[in-house]
């Protein structure tokens, strides 16, 4: 796949959004940054990474055979494919609910999926990854974070662990079968009583039980046995 390197730029998936706008581009692509000036997170958040000590990418495909409607798959193919990679490493990772990736509770790194839908189906899709890799100091700005280094104590090469990022993410689109499963099995704070706020503020106790299809959080509340389904920033946990 080739890949576009930057030094500098204000974020790797708008930087992706106009090259796909030229007639000519091929699809799938890379773009990978040393750095952001301007890093998206999800919602309003920014992303903060130092210059060259972390992976800032964003891998451009035409997702084959996946409607809008199953968009959600393609967190799961990616978060999945992140926390391979990190076991490779022999780190225990999980996803905090939606793509968070979390080592020993602390967030590791981030996704943003940005999808352009056409019809019933997906033109195109960014996947904007930010792995925090060799950084081991944060601003206090950030809440929890980490990244590999601090994990491991080890330098690692960022082109390769994108490398290994790709490939798994290949492998799970040729193996979407199992990838719900996978998904689930490695939620964070999955089967563990804990403390949620709702969109209104107001905590409540419960355990994560699962995603349903269209990736809403599954949750039971500890005094009600009621499921509860959340969408995306509908529910925070009381860790960040
Ligand atoms: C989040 O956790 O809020 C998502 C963070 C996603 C950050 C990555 S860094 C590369 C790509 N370009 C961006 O501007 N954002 C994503």
């Amino acid at each position: 796949m080739r890949i576009y390197e930057l030094d500098s730029v204000d974020s790797t998936n708008e930087y992706a959004k106009k090259l796909i706008k030229e007639v000519s581009r091929s699809i799938p692509f890379i773009v990978r940054a040393n750095q952001q000036t301007s890093g998206k997170g999800q919602g309003s958040n920014r992303w903060e990474s130092r210059a060259k000590e972390n992976l800032l990418c964003s891998i451009v495909i035409k997702p084959q055979h996946i409607l809008a409607e199953e968009q959600f798959l393609i967190s799961q193919v990616v978060s999945v494919a992140l926390l391979d990679v990190l076991s490779e490493f022999n780190l225990n990772a999980f996803i905090k609910w939606p793509n968070d990736i979390y080592v020993n509770h602390k967030k590791v790194a981030g996704i943003l999926i940005e999808n352009t839908i056409l019809g019933a189906n997906i033109e195109h899709c960014i996947i904007g990854i930010g792995l925090n890799i060799n950084q081991t100091e944060f601003s206090e700005k950030i809440p929890n974070p980490s990244s590999l280094k601090k994990e491991t104590g080890k330098h690692f090469e960022i082109h390769q662990v994108l490398e290994r990022i790709v490939s798994r993410i290949n492998f799970h689109f040729n193996h979407r079968n199992e990838i719900s499963k996978k998904y689930e099995e490695n939620l964070y704070l999955r089967n563990i009583e804990s403390l949620f706020y709702d969109a209104c503020k107001n905590p409540f106790k419960g355990c994560i039980t699962g995603v349903n299809e269209i990736g809403q959080l599954l949750i039971e509340n500890s005094n009600t046995q009621e499921i509860l389904k959340f969408s995306n920033q509908e529910v925070q946990f009381s860790i960040t």
